[in-house]
């Protein structure tokens, strides 16, 4: 499933960078826009993810609940970050109307053209992508990429479903999802755990299907929300396997 990317560098100014992978070079002030050495699955089977994900009988009611306690109003910038093929847009955009704008950020241009073919299938307009690794990229390059695509620097509100116990590690995404959150905000994270269901196997299952997406379903990065926001809201779904929690970004 893996496949190894080829390391090409492609050298330019921040006028010059497209919405790809930014990344800072030891080069004060330029970046690089490219592509990086990944093992990525994601990037891999991203034509087929939608339809592999048992989106419909496990994880969309996770995303649902995660839409939900956003609490979002029309015409609100919302982040998504890790954001996928964009399988959490429809929820969004139903909330946000079409004055409001997502901004997804993920590092994997392949996931990022899947959920731009969907945008453009479903008429979404103000749709910003951003190839980034949330875990390494400077939060000022995503601002400026955010930016130049027409967004606001800040987000009303961000979530993460089935993202961050992905990334390593998740602490530095979940740090830059509230860089990019205005104070007061909400942020959501939506993730795994072991199941406490009493079907035999089923505990067995759930850690098969994290190890095969490469996400650690020990990490919970949703404890995070508990820890630093406030007005914190607490759902789990699918015998606890899903965990979402939402909370108000503190205003510093
Ligand atoms: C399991 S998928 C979830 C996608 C989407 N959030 C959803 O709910 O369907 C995890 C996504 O996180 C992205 N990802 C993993 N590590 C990342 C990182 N360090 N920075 C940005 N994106 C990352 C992957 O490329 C993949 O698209």
């Amino acid at each position: 499933m893996h496949r190894w990317l080829p390391a090409v560098y492609l050298k330019g100014n921040r006028s010059g960078c497209e919405p790809k992978l930014v990344v800072p070079t030891p080069d004060r002030g330029a970046y690089t826009c490219g592509v990086i050495l990944i093992a990525d699955k994601y990037s891999s089977f991203a034509p087929l993810y939608d339809l592999m994900s048992a989106e419909i009988p496990v994880y969309r009611a996770g995303r649902k609940l995660g839409v939900q306690t956003l609490d979002l109003h029309p015409g609100a910038q919302v982040l998504d970050v890790g954001c996928g093929t964009g399988l959490n847009f429809r929820h969004l955009k139903e909330r946000i109307g079409p004055a409001g704008t997502i901004v997804g950020i993920d590092r994997s241009a392949e996931m990022l053209a899947q959920a731009r073919r969907k945008a453009t299938r479903q008429g979404w307009t103000n749709i910003i992508l951003v190839q980034a690794d949330t875990t390494t990229t400077p939060t000022e390059a995503i601002i400026e990429s955010i930016t130049s695509q027409g967004g606001l620097p800040l987000s009303d509100a961000a979530l993460a479903t089935y993202a961050l116990s992905l990334m390593k590690p998740w602490e530095a995404g979940w740090t830059m999802m509230q860089d990019l959150t205005a104070p007061g905000g909400r942020l959501c994270v939506v993730d795994m755990q072991d199941p406490t269901s009493r079907i035999p196997g089923a505990r067995a299952l759930a850690r098969l299907a994290c190890r095969l997406g490469g996400a650690d379903i020990t990490a919970h990065p949703f404890a995070a929300v508990e820890r630093d926001c406030i007005d914190v809201t607490a759902r789990s779904a699918r015998a606890g396997h899903l965990q979402i929690r939402t909370g108000h970004h503190p205003a510093s």
